[in-house]
């Protein structure tokens, strides 16, 4: 096979189910422990040696492109791809047609995390030579997925996001292609819901009697598409961060597994971790807990946090209550005033959601 492996990473899509963040930004640059998830995808593909990578763009296109730059600082050289319409994963492919020419390609969903990287899966598609690789996981709910079933190692049917699912296996967001895949792409109708599936594509490989191999990923697997799995991989990856204070730590207690960036600002104050602090945050008289990730710029007053994400700039001043569970997008201000009459005064976007104790 040729050595020259491509990425395709997909960061298009609308991001229904995690609006109201997804109105103005991309679901890909929601960050996990402060990072966008998109970056993860992108050094999982470096770490595997893949260089060339192509990011397949749409709506949200310029924040895409202003996060990754060139991809030098991550080590890669990046093609950005506009996509006319979110219209599959199967035409994302066809798309990057010219990007990809002859070469054989890991396509990465924009929004998946894998707790293993993918160098050793990498590796093995380069030594065996299939026609096209897929990784499975077990899940609870295999209907919201494309859904796999095996006789042993082979595959033997894929059915996306079925009614009634033949199997567990749910299809994992990132895929091991040869440009055979482009043809299987181009034969394929589009599913009920409009879109050409990957899915189908490599079904398509199968009926043609191609070669498709299979691997249970056993690492945990997260697709960060719904606001509680998006906490999930939050709380997946700070389990395993390397502790470090950078930041001025004023009369406070850290406890844990904690992340204090260079400029941020803690007085008065008690971290309990897995959590990290951004740099040029400020927290005062406040209470931290555990799988909190608080970004750059944050103001933390008189509030306690836990198990939620707060993106840049956010301020959260003066609460009675924890706040817990969250997903607050950037530069939301949430605060108490003395103000008669005594009301709550909302200023929401669409799709927003609010608990009141
Ligand atoms: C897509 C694929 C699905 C796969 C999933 C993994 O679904 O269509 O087969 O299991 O990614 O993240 P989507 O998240 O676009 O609905």
């Amino acid at each position: 096979m040729s050595s020259n492996l491509k990425g395709l990473v997909l960061a298009g899509g609308a991001g229904t189910r995690l609006r109201p963040i997804t109105h103005t930004s991309a679901k890909q640059l929601v960050p996990v422990a402060n990072k966008p998830v998109l970056f993860y995808g992108l050094e999982a593909l470096r770490d595997a040696g893949i260089r060339q990578v192509g990011i397949i763009t749409g709506d949200t296109g310029d924040e895409i492109r202003e996060a990754v730059g060139d991809g030098s600082a991550l080590g890669l050289e990046v093609t950005f791809i506009p996509q006319s319409a979110p219209l599959g994963l199967a035409h994302a492919v066809l798309t990057a047609e010219d990007f990809l020419g002859d070469d054989p390609f890991v396509m990465y969903l924009g929004d998946n995390l894998l707790r293993d990287g993918i160098t050793a899966l990498v590796e093995e598609f380069r030594a065996s030579g299939p026609d096209a690789t897929i990784l499975l996981q077990k899940v609870p709910d295999p209907g919201s997925y494309g859904v796999a079933v095996l006789d042993g190692d082979r595959v033997v049917s894929l059915e996306e996001k079925p009614a009634h699912p033949q199997s567990d296996l749910a299809l994992v967001g990132v895929y091991m292609f040869t440009p055979s895949i482009v043809a299987a792409a181009k034969a394929i109708q589009p599913s009920a819901r409009g879109e050409l599936e990957i899915t189908d594509a490599i079904q398509h490989l199968i009926g043609a009697g191609m070669r498709v191999e299979a691997h249970v990923v056993t690492g945990w697997w997260k697709d960060t598409g719904r606001v509680e799995d998006m906490l999930e991989a939050n709380r997946l990856v700070l389990d395993v961060i390397e502790p470090r204070v950078d930041g001025e730590v004023i009369d406070s207690d850290i406890e844990g597994r904690v992340i204090i960036e260079a400029g941020a600002r803690l007085v008065r104050s008690h971290v309990r971790g897995p959590a990290i602090i951004g740099s040029g945050a400020v927290v005062e008289d406040s209470y931290i807990g555990p799988y909190s990730s608080i970004s750059s710029d944050c103001v933390v007053r008189h509030a306690e946090i836990e198990h939620s994400i707060l993106l840049e700039r956010v301020h959260v001043e003066d609460l009675d209550a924890r706040v817990e569970g969250s997903l607050i997008g950037r530069d939301v201000t949430i605060s108490r005033t003395d103000a008669k009459p005594r009301a709550y005064r909302f200023v929401l976007g669409d799709s927003s959601v609010i608990g009141l104790t």
